[in-house]
């Protein structure tokens, strides 16, 4: 049976009271407020703690810290795992880090950071640390998939294949933290090419839009869904296809964006490699 996600409509999490997610403050994060909303209300409102919670690229834990708070506050027991390689550059630590009160510190390695932010809800969560495409599942049911580390077009197939045949059919949702982001224009390709397996339910101001699985992730579905060995026409064609869903947010212009970052890039499937195409 597929849930019925019709109360997505009207974005109930803008409806959360930043005050019952005081706890969460004093860990930084790269998400909008909208969208630490939407991650407390999917773990305190929406899972029904019938599988786990993965948080996919959690830098230093803030989607984690927002995700269990909402876990913890409804009581729920599955565990929550989030993986990153946990290294931050002295750019991203001044920008992402410094600037939001953490003291400075020398060194690279941001793990014993996140483990020190994410103790209010240590008995909840497993952080895995390392590339994720060293990792792998260990093949329980996952209830919510968060994704902000498919930064390249192996990563993203490297996930799909890991963890996307463990979601609950008719029930488990996707997060894609990046579906908008410029740089990054094989996520919706991938999510459109698993049409058949994943419908869209929503979008979150800035860049996330959140699917359900609608069908079991069997091999059909991961070749379906392979954008490692897509060319730039087929990203570009995907891309159309994606139009009419991006204009039902007033979104398209995001689409637009993404091919002019193709046709300036050419076979350029890392997004830190991507060069900004309004900028040349
Ligand atoms: C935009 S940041 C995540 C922000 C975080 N979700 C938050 O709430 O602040 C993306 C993270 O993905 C991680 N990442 C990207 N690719 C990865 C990979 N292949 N394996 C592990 N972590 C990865 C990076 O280390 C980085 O911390």
């Amino acid at each position: 049976m597929i849930r019925d996600t019709n109360e997505f409509n009207d974005a109930p999490w803008r409806a959360i009271d930043r005050a019952e997610m005081e706890q969460t403050q004093s860990v930084p994060t790269m998400l909008a407020k909208r969208e630490q909303k939407l991650y407390y209300w999917l773990t305190s409102h929406w899972t029904q703690d019938i599988g786990a919670v993965v948080d996919l690229g959690c830098f230093v834990g803030g989607s984690t810290a927002r995700l269990a708070d909402g876990h913890m506050d409804a009581g729920k027991s599955h565990w929550i795992h989030a993986y990153d390689r946990f290294k931050a550059d002295e750019r991203t630590k001044a920008a992402e880090l410094y600037r939001k009160g953490i003291a400075p510190f020398k060194g690279t390695d941001i793990y014993w950071l996140a483990r020190d932010l994410l103790e209010p809800w240590e008995e909840r969560v497993t952080l895995h640390r390392g590339d994720i495409l060293t990792k792998t599942w260990d093949g329980s049911p996952i209830e919510l998939l968060v994704m902000d580390a498919a930064k390249s077009t192996e990563t993203t197939d490297g996930i799909a294949e890991r963890f996307f045949p463990h979601l609950i059919p008719g029930q488990s949702l996707v997060v894609q933290q990046d579906y908008f982001h410029w740089r990054l224009p094989w996520i919706p390709v991938q999510m459109h090419l698993m049409k058949d397996w994943f419908r869209p339910v929503a979008f979150c101001p800035d860049d996330t839009v959140i699917f359900q699985n609608i069908r079991p992730i069997d091999d059909k579905a991961l070749t379906a869904g392979k954008v490692s060995d897509l060319d730039d026409d087929a990203l570009l064609g995907s891309l159309t296809e994606v139009q009419p869903l991006a204009r039902t947010w007033r979104r398209k212009q995001r689409i637009y964006r993404m091919k002019r970052a193709i046709k300036a890039n050419p076979g350029v499937r890392t997004g830190y490699l991507m060069v900004d195409p309004d900028k040349l």
